[in-house]
């Protein structure tokens, strides 16, 4: 079967074609064409994502991109003749609100053959709803004008299937997920595809979050997770010992929830001490806010992993790109023979389309059609179904 994924959640918006096969006790996933732009350019003057111009660019960047994956899949062959009045009609109807986009895709219809897809696949949540809504509505002009079935996928879902793209390996069940990224911290408990159960989330910042947030208060530039992250494994090398003790919040209560605001606000006290911030200081800093970090996030996957019996743990979201993070849950694996750790492509763990097809993919094994509602719902939940 092959997917066209489409994704508009955040600040990212991109478009793929997977190619899926394999039943739902062994989905396999193989890319095929993707192009993504990412905002983050845009964004990182305002030091976050700011929804409307992330909507204003994914109408912006959405067709070009469509343009891209097709060209890349088959020469795309110019039609003749244009759309008719009615198939017009129709498509201004759908992109009411976005005129841009409206004409873009217009001609792009009226230029591009259908291609050989067999179901679309588009984000409908967790995210930033004005934004989900481009996303959305651009995914049914498409399915609409060329009568290809439409499904919804869950951001969240897309990133626990991730690992498993251009990959020989399997999810052996029970699984756990920890997803961690700019906008979201969870712990999934995966008793089977598409059966979640949300064990723990963050009651303030997400990771990614809290790293961007300190790099702040340390002056670096947006985003700041892979700045810190520099700062702190130029420490490591030279083994640096920290100055600094900063707390790691609910390391042991007894649910699976985080909260790194606290690590942040501790962050902010001491340096309000200090009258000049060195680069040592920096360094240390970031060091000491990875260690606290780290260690909450192992200890609470620790023991959720000897609770639940894990067979597989799964990591994603653009945090993984740290690498002391993947190193640390290396160790742990290695304490747990029983548990495989899958750890995505770096490329694959920030937002991409792919992941939005495979999720879709599932769903669509498991339901025939998602029993996840096509409409943008910005605090979608894993375990929310229909
Ligand atoms: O998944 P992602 O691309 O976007 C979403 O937030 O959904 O994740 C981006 C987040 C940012 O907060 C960024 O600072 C963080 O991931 N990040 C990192 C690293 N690389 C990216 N955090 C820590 N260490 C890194 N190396
Ligand atoms: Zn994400």
């Amino acid at each position: 079967m092959k997917i066209l994924g489409i994704e508009t959640s955040c600040d990212e918006t991109a478009v793929a074609v997977v190619e899926s096969t394999g039943d739902i006790r062994s989905p396999s996933f193989k890319l095929l064409a993707e192009a993504l732009y990412s905002q983050v350019e845009t964004h990182a003057k305002y030091g976050g994502v700011f929804p409307a111009m992330a909507k204003r660019e994914h109408a912006k960047n959405l067709v070009p991109l469509l343009r891209k994956v097709l060209d890349s899949l088959t020469p795309s062959p110019v039609k003749e003749k244009g759309l008719g009045d009615e198939a017009v009609g129709n498509l201004k109807q759908i992109l009411d609100r976005e005129p841009g986009l409206f004409e873009m895709t217009k001609d792009l219809l009226e230029t591009v053959e259908k291609p050989d897809i067999d179901l679309i696949a588009v984000t409908a949540g967790p995210g930033l709803e004005p934004a989900l809504w481009v996303g959305i509505n651009f995914a049914r002009a498409l399915s609409e004008a060329w009568n290809i079935p439409l499904i919804a996928s869950n951001h969240m879902e897309g990133h626990i299937v991730s690992p498993l793209i251009d990959s020989e390996h399997r999810v052996e069940f029970p699984a756990l997920a920890l997803l961690i990224s700019g906008g979201h911290t969870e712990l999934v408990h995966i008793k089977d595809w598409t059966e979640y159960e949300v064990i723990g989330r963050t009651r303030d910042d997400a990771v990614g979050e809290a790293f961007d947030k300190v790099a702040r208060l340390l002056s670096l530039p947006y985003p700041g997770g892979p700045e810190i992250s520099k700062l702190a494994e130029e420490g490591r090398q030279r083994n640096v010992v920290p100055r600094f003790a900063l707390p790691r919040p609910m390391i042991h209560t007894k649910d699976y929830d985080f909260s790194f605001s606290g690590i942040k606000t501790s962050v902010l006290y001491t340096l309000k001490k200090i009258d000049d911030i060195t680069p040592e200081i920096k360094t240390e800093m970031a060091l000491e806010f990875e260690n606290a970090v780290t260690e909450v996030l192992v200890t609470k996957t620790r023991k959720a992993l000897e609770e639940f019996g894990a067979k597989t743990l799964i990591l994603g979201g653009g945090v993984v790109a740290n690498t002391y993070i993947r190193q640390e849950f290396q160790k742990l694996i290695e304490q747990h023979s029983e548990t495989k750790l899958l750890i995505p492509d770096i490329k694959l763990s920030t937002d991409n389309a792919v992941m939005i097809a495979a999720a879709g993919y599932l769903n669509f094994l498991k339901n025939k059609n998602s029993d996840i509602e096509l409409r943008a719902q910005g605090n979608l939940s894993l375990g929310a179904r229909k």
